[in-house]
């Protein structure tokens, strides 16, 4: 059998075949169907294939002849999760996915692999067994989806919001795998903020490392309260229900990525405490005059400097983006991204194919001496379609009734326009701060913690320390350019620029930079 790793014409219509190349039943069938319908077609409409061994290959496949690729197998063979790839990528071009029960059957338990085809089966994806996956059964398939371009996508707009929730749900199996709301959660959301401290006991301290969390954190010198903080009630009396809030949230969070072997979390977890941190720091009135008594402590929490404080009083982000104290920040800037982690866990593997064309990206971007510079969100969109983490984040938020203004930002941080409201936009630019300071995923390709050493490196060339104008300086001639063409080509919304100065924006980010990472590591190290 010959092996054609790499199409000839990128014009072609293309199956990609995710298995290992043998002479077996179910190959040595479809290439002979293939060799039938080519002697019947013009050059210009031959079938070529190509062969990936492992579902990253199969990811790179699809980026690499885009349009293109009309089917995909996935064979017994394929290394990596096929259900996770044929879910993922069902909407993309036809599926067939060939399983040989006696080595791999879809599950060992009977029920779940029954659950698992049905589920298949609502996405149009086709499985065989590897003896029933003859020539008469892939002509009709590559006959309708190859020869004649049958579409599998999907029209959204004819979709009720119901509908397309519904299929997305297919997509991730959410009935199985979304987590569930924890406990203390979900009674912490219920209580008022005025409720009596006694209330607010009864609902936290039966979850015990929850409880110490909060306990070990007002305790430590940050908070910096005289007495020793004892018991709940103490803490909800002394400090506010919303910092209670917060830790309660971040610790339920900590839980349910423990409970997963992911082992990029902790990365995840570092851009959350980031954004939620520097969500937080953008929304504080800086002039002593305009903040309450409960801002004025949580601004001293961050222990800025002086010059940090003058930064952020000339910045006046939290007059800027108008701001009425309300705001769920915290919360806001820590899930906005649950739906990269949810997704991980209803789609075991799929960040493996979403970091395989990061780095493929910038490796491309590498050889051609480019900041490497592209939004996660639309490497989502180009494999999945309709779904991406806004998408799948959103669900799980309303599965969980969390307020309409967390939901919203959890879905559309990345779409911001003119009329969005002040948390969203709020959200948009701590995101980016917090990029600059640990991005997710792609740590190691990000192009803004490399643009920030850039920065460290010019001001240092000039003897100075970081400062405005040694800063401003820095970012006035190449870094600032490469800093603009970075900013384009991560599809940064425009209208957040009308808000502040870009370059400014920057600024301000890196001069708070390292009081945030201090900040989030400390946090971190608290809440375990
Ligand atoms: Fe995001
Ligand atoms: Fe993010």
């Amino acid at each position: 059998m010959s092996e054609d790793a790499s199409p000839r014409n990128t014009n072609n219509p293309l199956i990609v075949i995710g298995d290992r190349i043998e002479a077996k039943t179910h190959l040595v069938a479809l290439l002979q169907l293939l060799r039938t319908e080519n002697g019947l077609l013009p050059e210009e409409d031959q079938i070529q294939y190509a062969v990936c061994k492992d579902s990253t290959q199969v990811a790179l496949a699809l980026r690499r002849y885009l349009n293109t690729v009309k089917m995909i197998l996935l064979g017994p063979d394929l290394i990596g999760n096929s259900i996770t790839v044929a879910r993922m990528l069902s909407k993309k071009a036809k599926i067939v996915v060939v399983i040989d029960p006696q080595k791999k059957p879809l599950s060992i338990d009977a029920e779940l692999a029954q659950a698992i085809q049905k589920n298949l089966d609502q996405l149009g994806v086709v499985v065989s067994t590897v003896s029933e996956a003859t020539g008469h059964f892939f002509a009709p398939i590559v006959r309708d989806y190859v020869v004649d371009g049958m579409s599998v996508g999907i029209d959204l707009e004819r979709m009720t919001p119901e509908e397309r929730g519904r299929m997305i749900d297919a997509r991730l199996d959410a009935a199985n795998t979304f987590p569930s709301l924890p406990e203390t959660q979900r009674k912490v959301a219920e209580l008022d903020d005025l409720d009596p401290p006694k209330q607010w006991a009864e609902a936290i301290d039966p979850d015990v490392p929850t409880r110490t969390v909060i306990l070990r954190l007002l305790n430590s010198a940050r908070y910096g309260f005289r007495s020793r903080v004892e018991t709940i009630e103490q803490a909800v009396a002394l400090a506010s229900a919303r910092t209670i809030r917060e830790i309660v949230t971040a610790c339920q969070m900590r839980q349910i990525l423990q409970n997963t072997n992911e082992t990029t979390l902790d990365q995840y977890w570092r851009h959350s405490l980031a954004t939620a941190f520097f969500t937080k720091l953008f929304a504080l009135p800086a002039n002593p005059d305009q903040q309450s008594a409960q801002q004025k402590s949580e601004l001293e929490r961050f222990q800025l400097e002086e010059e940090q404080l003058s930064t952020l009083r000339k910045a006046e982000l939290w007059t800027r983006l108008d701001l009425n104290g309300t705001e769920d920040t915290f919360t806001a800037g820590l899930l906005h991204d649950i739906g990269k982690i949810t997704m991980i866990m209803c789609l075991e593997d799929s960040l493996q194919l979403v970091s395989t064309l990061i780095e493929s990206e910038a490796e491309e971007a590498r050889e051609s001496d480019q900041l490497w510079a592209h939004s996660t969100i639309e490497i989502e969109r180009f494999l999945m379609q309709d779904i991406d983490h806004q998408v799948i984040g959103s669900r799980l938020a309303q599965k969980w009734e969390m307020s309409p203004e967390v939901i919203q930002v959890i879905g559309q941080h990345h779409e911001i326009t003119d009329h969005s409201p002040a948390l969203l936009k709020l959200v948009a630019l701590a995101n980016l701060a917090g990029n600059c300071l640990f991005p997710y995923p792609g740590e190691q390709h990000h192009p803004l913690p490399v643009l920030f050493e850039r920065i460290d490196a010019a001001i240092k060339k000039m003897g100075a320390t970081p400062s405005d104008r040694t800063v401003e300086e820095a970012l006035s001639g190449d870094i600032g350019q490469a800093l603009d063409g970075v900013v384009d080509r991560l599809n940064v919304p425009p209208c957040l620029w009308a808000l502040i100065d870009r370059r400014e924006f920057f600024k301000v980010c890196y001069l708070m930079a390292p009081k945030v990472k201090s900040t989030a590591i400390a946090f971190l190290q608290q809440t375990g």
